[in-house]
């Protein structure tokens, strides 16, 4: 049965855990159709998205990533930058190519529209009463081994995962910052900001304390620091260099 578009975007939660039910068929269809017509920069469709539903190969990506919703989700998508599509029909038909991709305008463009090809993705997934949830980690932890497991040309970089299941759990809502935080009107607004983090931090502890399933004693702060810190053993730049991407600004 399908959701309203309200329900579909405010009820939504992450999930990570998954019934081993199949999806059906029309509803992955919708899935990709939502994807393919998601809007992109030039209308040039600087993206792909890898489904995976093997078994071996899902049980693989999650032995690198460390993320079990890889292992027990029915399909896992994996949105990919893809400048490769471009180069080849430009070669065939002589058109001298631009190197677009190793500009850093040409990553951001390629990350933008795999990455709008995902909430599209996730949006149909979630109307259908589906759950959803994207894995970062699949871009981070080691970015050249995927590459080479999903056999990746030059031009093409991974940029999200997005595991998709039938629900085995619906937990609560994490709280968000509020909506003076997020909608800036005519201009950045800094007054009271201070303040207003404060209060959301608590929030987020307490959300973190009393939540239903696995209590934890972390702050929003110190928790989202962390995993800034993390980021810094990444070594995206060499890895995507090795794609072809951000080699001149
Ligand atoms: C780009 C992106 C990458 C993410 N990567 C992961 C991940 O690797 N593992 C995970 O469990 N959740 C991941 N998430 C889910 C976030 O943790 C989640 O969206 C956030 O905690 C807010 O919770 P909610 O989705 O339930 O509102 C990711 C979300 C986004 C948008």
């Amino acid at each position: 049965m399908n959701k309203s578009v309200e329900s579909t975007l405010l009820s939504r939660r992450s999930i990570r855990r998954y019934e081993r039910e199949q999806i059906k068929n029309e509803d992955m269809q919708f899935i990709y159709d939502a994807i393919r017509n998601t809007p992109t920069s030039y209308n040039g469709q600087q993206y792909s998205v890898i489904d995976l539903d093997d078994p071996i190969l899902k049980e693989q990506i999650y032995e690198i990533t460390g993320q079990k919703q890889i292992k027990t989700c029915n399909h896992f998508l994996i949105f990919v930058a893809d400048y490769n599509k471009i180069g080849v029909i430009a070669k065939t038909k002589g058109i001298d190519s631009i190197p677009f991709a190793e500009t850093t305008d040409g990553l951001i463009v390629g990350v933008i529209d795999a990455s709008l090809a995902m909430m599209s993705a996730l949006v149909a997934a979630e109307s259908r009463g589906l759950g959803t949830c994207p894995i970062g980690y699949t871009r981070t932890v080691a970015p050249e081994k995927l590459s080479r497991l999903l056999g990746l040309p030059e031009g093409v970089a991974i940029v999200c995962g997005l595991a998709i299941g039938v629900p085995r759990e619906m937990p609560d809502i994490k709280p968000k910052q509020p909506e003076s935080l997020i909608i800036h009107h005519n201009g950045y607004r800094q007054d009271d900001m201070l303040r207003e983090l404060i209060e959301y931090d608590r929030e987020v502890s307490i959300y973190n304390e009393t939540r239903s399933g696995d209590k934890t004693t972390n702050d929003w702060a110190t928790h989202i620091v962390g995993y800034y810190r993390e980021g810094e053993d990444y070594h995206m730049g060499d890895a995507l260099r090795r794609q072809g991407f951000l080699k001149k600004d």
